[in-house]
């Protein structure tokens, strides 16, 4: 696709310009921020592990009691369609629910199905071998297994974290660690096992690709992840569709290890970039 040709979005039923694609004020995401959403990568034409994305998509809906208006097959069939009408080579393809357009701005009604597809920008190397700080914060989301479109907190904490010269924040509740705002967490021990929170976050794909990296001779588990253990670690990584494995090299004060990306992320990394390999060979749209 030529730069700056205009992009394709699905709204109301149909594929409309991008520029052209707007909700009414009525909606119950505008008036009450009440939707859920999934997001996924394309690479050239291919969606990357979509049947996890649309299962967690379907979820996340019956979880907010949202029902999406499309069954899977003619789901599938607007993405592919979408997919032909942009033709980006990298992108990242959002669908949105909403609670529709609500009389009183309060009871639910027909859900409004949106999907946008945008060009992604992947972390660069430079990124990954510098790795990130972040800070901690106590929160703990609403309905943690929904993917609901309410990000108050990550976005409010923005300036905290600039302001303490951070790269994002790592959610804990009551000293537990759960998740980032919009990403998993991932911690190696100092015996080189990796463990990532089992309750109270989002089902991440990413975390669940890298929980099926067996052929690592790191066992990957879930299980409880305390602020002591994160301060404690030898290294520490977040995973996310946008991100893949990202080092975490400072939380808070304490510098991990060496304060540089360490070698059981780095394999990580490379594993499941095989693995997402692997996954662009397997044709999913025609
Ligand atoms: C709260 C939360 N946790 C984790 C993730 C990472 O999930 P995935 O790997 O599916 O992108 C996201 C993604 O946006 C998220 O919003």
């Amino acid at each position: 696709m030529p730069a700056n040709q205009p992009l394709y979005a699905y709204i109301h039923g149909q594929i409309t310009p991008l520029e052209q694609a707007f909700l009414h004020v009525s909606d119950l995401a505008i008036q009450r921020g009440y939707g859920v959403f999934d997001f996924f990568k394309v690479h050239a034409a291919q969606p990357l592990f979509l049947d996890y994305y649309l299962n967690r998509f379907y979820q996340s809906a019956q979880l907010m009691e949202l029902t999406v208006p499309l069954a899977r097959p003619a789901l599938i069939e607007v993405i592919q369609a979408l997919i032909r009408r942009n033709d980006l080579p990298l992108s990242g393809i959002k669908m949105i629910l909403t609670g529709g357009y609500s009389a009183d701005g309060y009871n639910p009604v027909e859900p409004n199905l949106l999907i946008i597809q945008q060009p992604l920008m992947l972390p660069t190397p430079e990124q990954v071998a510098r790795g990130i700080k972040v800070i901690t914060h106590d929160y703990l989301r609403e309905i943690p297994p929904a993917k609901t479109i309410n990000y108050s907190m990550g976005i409010r904490l923005i300036k905290q974290i600039k302001a303490q010269d951070a790269d994002d924040v790592l959610y804990h509740h009551q000293g537990f660690v759960t998740e980032f705002p919009r990403a998993n967490f991932f911690l190696v021990k100092h015996d080189n096992t990796v463990v990532t929170p089992a309750t109270n976050v989002l089902a991440g794909i990413t975390r669940r690709n890298v929980l099926a990296l067996t052929e690592q001779p790191y066992p990957v588990t879930v299980g409880t992840v305390t602020l002591d253990d994160i301060y404690q670690a030898k290294e520490a990584f977040l995973t996310s569709t946008t991100k893949r494995v990202l080092p975490v090299v400072q939380i808070d004060d304490v510098v991990l290890g060496t304060g540089k990306p360490g070698p059981v992320t780095m394999a990580l990394l490379q594993a499941l970039l095989q693995m997402e390999e692997q996954q662009q060979q397997t044709v999913v749209i025609n």
